[in-house]
């Protein structure tokens, strides 16, 4: 877990995340799942090579994070708290509070490439890097 510094004042709250910095990487993308509907759950691949940081900026998420030996929830709550996800690790995204916004910044672009979407194959190529 990133704990990210908050700005707070009489007028509010305000966190800054600059790349490099407040997340371990550049920042190359940005983007957020929001109106997710009751009961879905999203994720369900591994990245082979995508740094990612998950915060939850409004309501609250359940990130499932599975290594290929533990596997662990994280509940995610605190819009001062960021997850770093690096390395190969499988997880699935649950319990969206509806009114959830998940922000993800993320240091590559879009790449179907990176992607392992079969449980079984990331299992493999968890092996493959021991
Ligand atoms: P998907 O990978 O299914 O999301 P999740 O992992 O949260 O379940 O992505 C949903 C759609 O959005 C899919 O059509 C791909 C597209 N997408 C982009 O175009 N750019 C992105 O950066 C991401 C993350 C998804």
């Amino acid at each position: 877990m990133i704990s990210l510094a908050i700005c707070g004042d009489n007028r509010g709250r305000l966190v800054a995340i600059e790349g490099m910095s407040d997340v371990p990487f550049p920042i190359a993308r940005v983007y957020y799942v929001f109106h997710t509907q009751p009961g879905v759950d999203r994720g369900f691949h591994a990245h082979r090579a995508l740094r990612q940081v998950l915060i939850a900026v409004n309501g609250s998420c359940t990130i499932l994070v599975d290594d290929g030996e533990i596997r662990n929830n994280v509940r995610l709550n605190d819009p001062s708290m960021g997850l770093l996800l690096e390395g190969l690790v499988w997880r699935e995204m649950s319990d969206f509070s509806p009114d959830c916004v998940l922000l993800v910044i993320a240091d590559a672009h879009y790449d179907e490439n990176d992607y392992i979407r079969d449980h079984g194959q990331f299992l493999d190529a968890v092996r493959e890097q021991m």
